[in-house]
């Protein structure tokens, strides 16, 4: 039975978007202009008090042939602003005409309402399993004079406080034009004193949570680099300054799209806040031909009422149920060993065999296989794009050594770098043109690496065609596909001079494209993103690979940090957490060996270490921890995630994990500094039943759910820096 969703006031002209938990409102104004009323808590009926107040306006003109000096598309909340009208917005588009002016005057002209969600082509994008899960608003704004249609797209989920959205671009008119800017939404608020969430970091140090006020004027969180970088997540929360982890007003969007990305915050002259989303404006120009049509990526938009743990539980199910579509996403993930901090370049299949026989016995599940296994890529200077088997290291080829693998027991997984070329490689010496390259000019290197210009069909093909040589003999379980560098000398040699300002977004789809049909060839692989660790870590990338590799740095206290940060908008399985040596191989910190397996439990557990170099003492540890991990992996991994503490506000860091049932939890408190004269922790659990009794796994004792959550316990005196306790709780009634 299908409940309607959206509903339009004919009289009031009002559109209104709702479930049980939301309602977005949205109102056709004065000259065709189509203004933002609400978003937030669902409210039943609307009666209009939210048109917006008339005033006469010093500086924000008014309406074209009008003589109402009380309304200005300068000050009223909008849906969407344009370059070259009376807006002082930073505008949500811009587009050229063939005059040379950038005049656009969008006015409602038109809606549909669809069942379901309609797919983005070429794009990934929240997906509904059938037409009832959702409903779809098209509102059609039209520039009358160069007769293009701005097509915004709202999709409202039947059980989620959620709303996406999108925009796609129309050339009806007889003039080729050219989009400067599209951004895939807009949204304004008025009197909200709200602070400003972002996940900026480094290389190695990604997605750290910073909060800010917001100024009047316009702030910009974006990447350029290509990708959606470890510099910057595209992801943004509007919240207001009493919001906690689990109080108050919380509005999250996280843009699906891995490309260069612009998330413009304003505080405008009356203090109302301005928010547009989409893909940078830098270097960016799409020749739009008559008929053409520019389709944006898109955007989650989520509301919480309960603060940000909400926030991200309502992400974590979004992201897992409805963007990634692998087959893996609802499978345990694979305990797994990969050989790159165990052996960088320096291996072959001698020396790997001890590694893969030492994991067998610990019961670890899968042996991948890291960079320099093709070419002759003894460091990383050399091969990108020769995607065959360096036989130096692998005398029987790469199937004898996958067959071992099997043989022992474990699944094997292979990694590539698809979208790189070396200048040392067949490939390069072959087709020179591949290497993304400005004409004329030599291209800036980057780990000694150049990209592929991947817009180029042939090119994408010839990569293509050497890895199905590959995969197709059925032995690779799993692959991670890397990206160590960002883009440089943009250019794609099968474009038109007036055409390069598309080149970073065709890069962008081309990547895509070619990962779709990968993904699609082999479904039973798992894939895993990666970038230099976290440098792709967005909604996008979770559409083809279910995991990521959260980060270059596997430090874990350095990983408190940037995994509590990816929690805010992504699910615990998604990523990628690997135990590694101590003192550690990028910071040198010395961290016991518990901290390191509890930290990388919070995601998909691996180790980064040669195995056959530990101590019995840590042998045993490991397999412990591969044997504990296996019990608990169905709750850490898909459970409902609420963070604790944040390492960034205290000396403590907690996270917890409930089982959908609430018949089990899995909680793990770090204590990052010791002191002789320690102040008395308490650690109070969420989201279990207060009416059932639980009993801690470890020490039988048991304990109400109520008393868990409202009297906690106290946490046990840290000996020594960086200890870590982990919790099991199962329900006994
Ligand atoms: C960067 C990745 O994040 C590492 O795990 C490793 O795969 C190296 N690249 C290999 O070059």
């Amino acid at each position: 039975m299908n409940h309607e969703l959206i509903t339009f006031d004919q009289e009031q002209k009002v559109f209104h978007l709702h479930n049980d938990k939301i309602s977005y409102l949205l109102a056709i104004e004065d000259g065709g202009t189509l203004s933002h009323l609400y978003f937030g808590k669902r409210v039943k009926n609307y009666h209009g008090q939210l048109r917006y107040p008339r005033r006469d306006r010093g500086f924000s003109g008014n309406l074209p042939g009008s003589l109402d000096r009380t309304f200005s598309r300068d000050s009223i909340l909008k849906e969407y602003s344009t370059a070259g009208e009376m807006d002082y917005h930073t505008p949500a588009a811009i587009v050229r005409h063939p005059d040379g002016a950038n005049a656009l005057f969008l006015t409602y002209q038109s809606y549909r309402i669809e069942d379901g969600k309609p797919d983005l082509k070429g794009l990934p994008h929240a997906w509904v399993k059938n037409k009832n899960e959702a409903q779809t608003l098209i509102i059609r704004l039209e520039d009358k004079k160069s007769q293009l249609d701005f097509d915004l797209y709202y999709t409202i989920y039947r059980d989620r406080p959620v709303v996406t959205r999108s925009v796609q671009v129309l050339n009806n008119g007889q003039e080729t034009v050219f989009l400067e800017k599209a951004a895939s939404m807009q949204i304004d608020f008025a009197d909200r004193n709200f602070e400003v969430i972002t996940l900026p970091g480094a290389h190695a140090n990604e997605r750290h949570v910073e909060r800010e006020k917001i100024g009047q004027g316009i702030h910009v969180y974006s990447s350029i680099r290509g990708t959606s970088s470890h510099q910057m997540n595209p992801f943004l929360a509007l919240v207001d300054p009493e919001t906690t982890e689990n109080n108050g007003d919380a509005y999250g969007f996280s843009l699906v799209y891995s490309g260069n990305h612009k998330f413009e915050v304003e505080r405008d002259q009356f203090n109302q806040i301005h928010l547009n989303i989409g893909i940078n404006d830098f270097n960016f120009k799409w020749q739009l031909a008559p008929k053409a049509e520019f389709q944006t990526p898109e955007v989650l938009m989520v509301y919480s009422a309960h603060g940000l743990n909400q926030m991200s539980q309502t992400f974590h199910r979004l992201i897992h149920d409805r963007i990634m579509r692998s087959k893996f996403k609802d499978q345990l993930r694979p305990i797994v060993v990969n050989n790159w901090e165990a052996t960088y370049f320096d291996f072959d299949e001698d020396k790997l065999r001890p590694i893969v026989d030492k994991a067998k016995d610990l019961g670890i599940e899968m042996f991948v296989l890291d960079d320099g296994w093709f070419g002759h890529r003894d460091d990383d200077n050399s091969s990108l794009g020769d995607w065959y088997v360096d036989h130096k290291k692998f005398p029987k080829g790469l199937g004898h050594f996958a067959d071992y693998v099997h043989h022992q027991g474990l699944k094997f997984g292979l990694w590539f770098e698809p979208e790189m070329i070396s200048y040392d490689s067949d490939l390069y010496r072959q087709h020179p043109d591949y290497l993304m390259h400005v004409p004329g000019r030599k291209p800036s290197p980057s780990r000694n690496q150049y990209l592929l210009d991947l817009g180029r069909k042939e090119v994408r093909d010839n990569i293509y065609e050497q890895m199905i040589k590959i995969l197709d003999g059925g032995k690779i379980d799993y692959i991670k596909w890397d990206m160590n560098r960002h883009l440089s000398d943009i250019y794609e040699a099968d474009l038109p001079a007036d055409r390069q300002g598309e080149a970073y977004h065709r890069y962008v789809l081309s990547y895509y494209d070619l990962l779709d049909r990968l993904v699609t060839r082999y479904p039973n692989i798992l894939f895993e993103g990666c970038s230099g660790g976290g440098g792709r870590f967005d909604a996008g990338q979770a559409y083809y690979t279910p995991q990521i590799w959260a980060s270059d740095n596997s430090d874990a206290i350095a990983r408190l940090v940037i995994q509590y940060g990816t929690s805010l908008v992504y699910p615990q399985s998604m990523m990628t957490s690997h135990v590694s040596v101590s003192p550690n191989e990028q910071n040198g910190r010395i961290t016991p060996f518990d901290t390191r397996g509890a930290v990388a439990m919070w995601g998909d557990l691996g180790y980064e270490l040669d195995l056959t170099k530990l101590s019995a003492a840590d042998s045993r540890k490991v397999a412990k921890q591969v044997s504990k991990y296996k019990k608990i992996r169905q709750i850490t991994q898909y459970g409902k995630f609420y963070r604790l503490k944040s390492p960034m506000t205290g000396n403590q860091c907690a996270w917890m994990t409930v089982s959908p049932d609430q018949s089990e939890a899995v909680v793990t408190v770090v204590d990052i500094m010791a002191y002789a004269q320690p102040y008395c922790t308490k650690t109070k659990l969420m989201g279990l039943d207060p009416s059932k009794r639980y009993e801690d796994v470890a020490t039988q004792e048991i304990f109400g759910g109520d008393e868990l959550m409202n009297l906690g316990f106290y946490d046990p005196f840290a000996n020594g820096d960086f200890q870590a306790k982990m919790y099991h709780f199962k329900a006994v009634d």
